[in-house]
Formats: C-alpha cells, sequence, structure tokens
C-alpha cells in the first residue's frame, strides 16, 4: 500500500496545535495510522509499533531533518544569521553515523551518573530555594514561578555558568523552538534569528573561555578531553553546548508544568504519592508516558521503506508522533487512562528509542523526582486555579503550557 493522501480524519490535523491534540490522535491511530499531511509535507506516524520500529532503523531513517526549521527561514534572517557568524546546527540529536557515534561516545564519558549524583544536593537546595520563594503566598503560577527556572539552574551548576545568565538562555531556548519547530512569518522570525546569533556567540564564548581557564564542569571535561586526543573540534564541542543549553532545561521545565497539570486532574494519583512517596519513581515514568515535553519527533527515509505496511519514498519527512503512541491501546492497556500503578510505563517513547536516545533522562529524571517529593511534601493539598484555560505553544514538538495556576492553604 502506498502511503495515503488526507482524506476525512487527517484533514482535521493540525500538527502546529497542541492544545488538546490527543482525541484526533487516538482516531488517526483508529482509522489512518500512516499518512502524508500536504501542508507540511511530512508523513505522519502514530502508533507505539511503528514509531519505535522507525527510531531503531537508524540506518534507513536518519535523523538528519531533526532540527530543521519547519517553515524555511526568511532571507532577512537568513542575512542576520550569516552576518552574525552563526554556524550552528546541532550538537547531536541532527547528526548522523559516523559523526554522531564520534561525538556521542565523547559527550557520554563527560555526562555520565557520576557528574549527575555528585549534584544531588545542589539541586535539593535549588528546588528547597524555590518553593521557599513561593510557599507564603498561597498561590502562584507554577510554571513561571517555580520550573521555569529550576532546571536551567541545575544545568547551569553542570556548565559553570553563572545563574545570572538563566533569563537570557531561557529566552534563547523559546526563539530556538519557535524557529525550528513554529510556524512564524517572516517579520515574526527576525528577532528571533538575531538571538541565535548572540546564543551561538555565547556557546562559542564558552568553550574559548573553558581553553583559558578550565573548571570542573562538562565544557572543562570536554576540553580537557580534547587535550588528551579526543577527536572533537571546538566547534563541536561548541555544537553540543548549543545542544545542551537548549535539550537541557526546556524539557524539564516542561515535564514539571504537565505533571503538576496532570496529577492535580488525577487527583487520586497526586493524593497516593502524597501518603507514599515511593510511588515517586513510577510515576515519573507514567507522566513521560502521558503527558510527554516533546510529543513529536522527526526522521528523514534515506531509502524506499516501508512504516506500518505503508510504502514511503527515499526523502520523504516523517513526523513520528510520540505523544500519541505512548497511548496507543495496542501497547499500554487502557492507553488513554492516567494511572502511576500501571506497569510498563516506562515502554513510553518520551525520550526517544535507539541511538540517539536521550542523553540527559536520568538528570531529568533526578531532578523531576526531587521537585514532585518536595511539592507532594509541602503542598499537599496544591490544587489548580478554578476557571484557567490552559494554553499550549504553537509549534509541532513541545507542549508547553503558558501558565499554570496553582493554590494552597484555606481559600480566601
Ligand atoms: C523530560 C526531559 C527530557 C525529554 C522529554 C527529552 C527528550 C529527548 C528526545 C525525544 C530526544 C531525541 C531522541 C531520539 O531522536 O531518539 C532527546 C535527545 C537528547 N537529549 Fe533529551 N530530553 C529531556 C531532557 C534532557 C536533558 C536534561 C538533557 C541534558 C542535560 C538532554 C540532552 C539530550 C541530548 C544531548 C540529546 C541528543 C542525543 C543524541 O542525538 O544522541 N535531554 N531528548
Amino acid at each position: 500500500m502506498s502511503v495515503a493522501e488526507a482524506h476525512g480524519i487527517e484533514r482535521g490535523f493540525d500538527p502546529f496545535n497542541l492544545n488538546a491534540p490527543h482525541a484526533i490522535w487516538q482516531s488517526l491511530r483508529a482509522e489512518s495510522p500512516v499518512f502524508f499531511h500536504e501542508a507540511t509535507g511530512y508523513v505522519v506516524v502514530t502508533r507505539h509499533a511503528d514509531i519505535k520500529a522507525v527510531f531503531d532503523d537508524w540506518q534507513t531513517f536518519s535523523s538528519e531533518n531533526a532540527q530543521a526549521p519547519m517553515r524555511p527561514m526568511c532571507e532577512e534572517g537568513k542575512r542576520i544569521m550569516r552576518d552574525g557568524g552563526f554556524t550552528a546546527y546541532s550538537g547531536l540529536s541532527a547528526r548522523v553515523p559516523p559523526d554522531h557515534t564520534r561525538i556521542r561516545k565523547i559527550v557520554q564519558g563527560a555526562f555520565g551518573p557520576r557528574r549527575f549524583k555528585a549534584i544531588e544536593p545542589q539541586i535539593e537546595a535549588i528546588v528547597a530555594r524555590q518553593l521557599d520563594g513561593i510557599a507564603p503566598n498561597g498561590r502562584a503560577d507554577f510554571f513561571r514561578e517555580v520550573a521555569y527556572e529550576v532546571p536551567a539552574l541545575v544545568l547551569f551548576t553542570l556548565m559553570g555558568i553563572p545563574a545570572a545568565d538563566v533569563p537570557k538562555v531561557k529566552d534563547w531556548a523559546i526563539s530556538r523552538a519557535l524557529l525550528t519547530w513554529g510556524n512564524l512569518s517572516d517579520e515574526e522570525q527576525i528577532p528571533h534569528a538575531h538571538k541565535m546569533v548572540e546564543y551561538w556567540a555565547y556557546c562559542r564564548g564558552l568553550v574559548a573561555a573553558r581553553k583559558q581557564t578550565p573548571g570542573d564542569d562538562l565544557p572543562s571535561d570536554l576540553v580537557k578531553l580534547q587535550a588528551e586526543g579526543a577527536e572533537i573540534t571546538d566547534e563541536e564541542i561548541a555544537g553540543v553546548m548549543y545542544s545542551v543549553l537548549f535539550a537541557g532545561h526546556e524539557t524539564t521545565t516542561t515535564l514539571m508544568a504537565n505533571a503538576v497539570i496532570t496529577l492535580l486532574t488525577h487527583r487520586d494519583n497526586w493524593d497516593a504519592i502524597v501518603a507514599d512517596p515511593s510511588l515517586i519513581p513510577a510515576a515519573t515514568e507514567e507522566i513521560l508516558r502521558y503527558a510527554p515535553s516533546i510529543v513529536a519527533w522527526r526522521r528523514k527515509a534515506k531509502a524506499d521503506a516501508e512504516i506500518g505496511g505503508v510504502a514511503v519514498k527515499e526523502g520523504t519527512d516523517i513526523l513520528l508522533i510520540m505523544g500519541s503512541g505512548n497511548r496507543d491501546d495496542a501497547a499500554f492497556a487502557n492507553g488513554e487512562s492516567f494511572d502511576i500503578h500501571r506497569e510498563g510505563a516506562r515502554n513510553h517513547l518520551s525520550f526517544g528509542y535507539g541511538i540517539h536516545f536521550c542523553l540527559g533522562s536520568q538528570l531529568a529524571k533526578l531532578e523531576f523526582g526531587i521537585m514532585l517529593r518536595e511539592l507532594t511534601r509541602r503542598f499537599p493539598d496544591l490544587r489548580l486555579s478554578e476557571g484557567q484555560n490552559i494554553t499550549y505553544l504553537h509549534n509541532i514538538s513541545f507542549r508547553v503550557p503558558a501558565k499554570v495556576d496553582v493554590e494552597w492553604g484555606t481559600r480566601a
């Protein structure tokens, strides 16, 4: 069977609208699990087994388009980036073997559990400080006042960067998300193009500074490995910084925010964790499955191939909807229901699968676990503020809520 053109249910599918995508994903899984989406030019894949098979076959399905702008950069934006010396593309996720294999091996060595474990007390202090800050208020926008900064502060500890730089790095991350995965007009692209120039200069500056004065941090580790003969260039180290300074906080911020929404709208699950914090590791996997930060990721067919019995031509761009695969009944019994006691939740696809599997998954889970433990311990009666309509960032991949208003203590 060759790939189907959109004819029915697929016509109502807008991959940029992540406000309430689950019902249409469910219909697509049932009726049209692999189809061509004309507006974006991507073949969309929604079933768990098909997504996993594509991730697994990296020879046939390359990640080279993972960081390509969904909407090409306008000429003025390209000029700004060219004149500003912007040469970044991807640290790892859009690189392909053998370069990917070589760089990942080096980064993995510098980025192992030893570093993560060592900063656990600092993570606890960062979480405590942030929660102390909101505690007297009785209400907060959990996204902006708690989740927004914590993962960036943790990452900055790992990278040896001053906390004062958090606001600009968070700002650059949003620009990068919108330029790569969003649908901005030419005019809207311009301010973000300027920010990308600043962001890349910052990453290169970081490498240059560590070459001058090494410290005890991730960029210094990579510079040291390079000096000892590891095959990695300055530009590639800067590329890894460019990757990690984005991937290392935005996604974890989102996980924390989506977790609060999910647990507070499934109150029995929240209450179960309040009563028994040892449920947190299992709850983390179920939250990752049910409310992933990254709901879609991309691959390109390098040869004529088949996905779920549907033929795709060499050169086809593919959009894998992991947010949908994660709720597939074929992989998770009663997949649309949320239950932290579920067995097998960890088979979710939220960190990808195969050779590009997320390098920061352990760090993300460590940070998230500490946050959830402290949140349930300090604010057992936390609740979502009534009457709010939570909207999500307009893009294909990152399901980021605009705000999450919460309250605790006695109602006024
Ligand atoms: C909840 C948090 C996170 C989620 C949902 C997430 C998700 C993902 C996904 C979906 C991929 C692509 C996998 C693939 O193509 O198969 C990825 C790759 C990656 N992630 Fe994460 N991530 C998270 C946190 C982090 C953190 C904290 C870091 C670093 C500190 C990180 C660093 C990376 C890197 C470097 C890659 C590229 C790996 C490669 O291509 O070899 N991520 N992540």
